[in-house]
């Protein structure tokens, strides 16, 4: 399957989905952006935060004399991606702290790039407060947020038992998002692109 083939090189767009919670709905979002980027013929990462189970921050991954199983794994995807995903459902009002516990381990590995944010809640409002939370997050990593959000409402109707998207308003938002997505990382990663070519010149 293709990557997103910009020039001489190939994007790497990593999916962090940021529920843990046994039972959990936000982490559909995930799985039907990568159905969908892969219906454009962009192959994505998802990395799935239940699978890594990092214990609450006590060092950063740089620093931590005996890191978790898996923070070096965790770390090297994202030094990896040149665009990011950031799913996650709306928790009091905010997003998931399994997100920020396993973000605040790193840090240099989001500088300057390109993210996208998703929320996903079982009421009407799609995390429209954890979603904005999580563009001032970006901001904070020194990356960019994409201005464009997508919010995932009644996330316990959009998708049926097999995990189809059924709801064809919150599809459109989808298609909307990826496209917004994909014009927006490509701009910063053939910036950062045509910068390398000149420092190599
Ligand atoms: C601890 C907790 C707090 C929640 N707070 C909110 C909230 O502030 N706003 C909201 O719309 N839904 C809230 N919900 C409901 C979520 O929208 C719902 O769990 C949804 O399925 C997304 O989360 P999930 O990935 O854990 O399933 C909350 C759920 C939990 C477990």
């Amino acid at each position: 399957m293709n990557k997103i083939q910009i020039n001489f090189f190939i994007m790497n767009v990593v999916i962090i989905s940021g529920s843990t919670r046994i039972g959990r709905l936000s982490h559909q979002a995930s799985i039907e952006l990568q159905k969908r980027f892969a219906k454009r013929g962009i192959s994505t990462e998802i990395i799935d935060l239940s699978e890594y189970r990092f214990p609450m921050l006590e060092e950063t991954a740089k620093k931590h004399q005996n890191p978790p199983e898996g923070l070096k794994a965790f770390a090297q995807k994202l030094e990896e991606a040149d665009a990011m995903i950031f799913v996650s459902p709306e928790y009091h009002g905010s997003y998931s702290g399994a997100l920020k516990n396993a973000i605040d381990y790193v840090w240099k590995e989001f500088d300057k790039k390109p993210i996208g944010v998703v929320t996903a809640t079982t009421g009407k409002f799609g995390g429209i407060n954890a979603s904005t939370q999580m563009q001032l997050l970006v901001l904070a990593l020194g990356a960019f947020p994409m201005p464009y959000k997508l919010l995932v409402p009644f996330v316990d109707e959009a998708f049926d038992e097999n995990g189809i998207l059924v709801n064809e308003s919150i599809a459109k938002n989808f298609e909307k998002f990826i496209s917004e997505f994909v014009w927006f990382a490509e701009a910063i990663v053939s910036q950062k692109a045509k910068q390398k070519a000149k420092v190599l010149l």
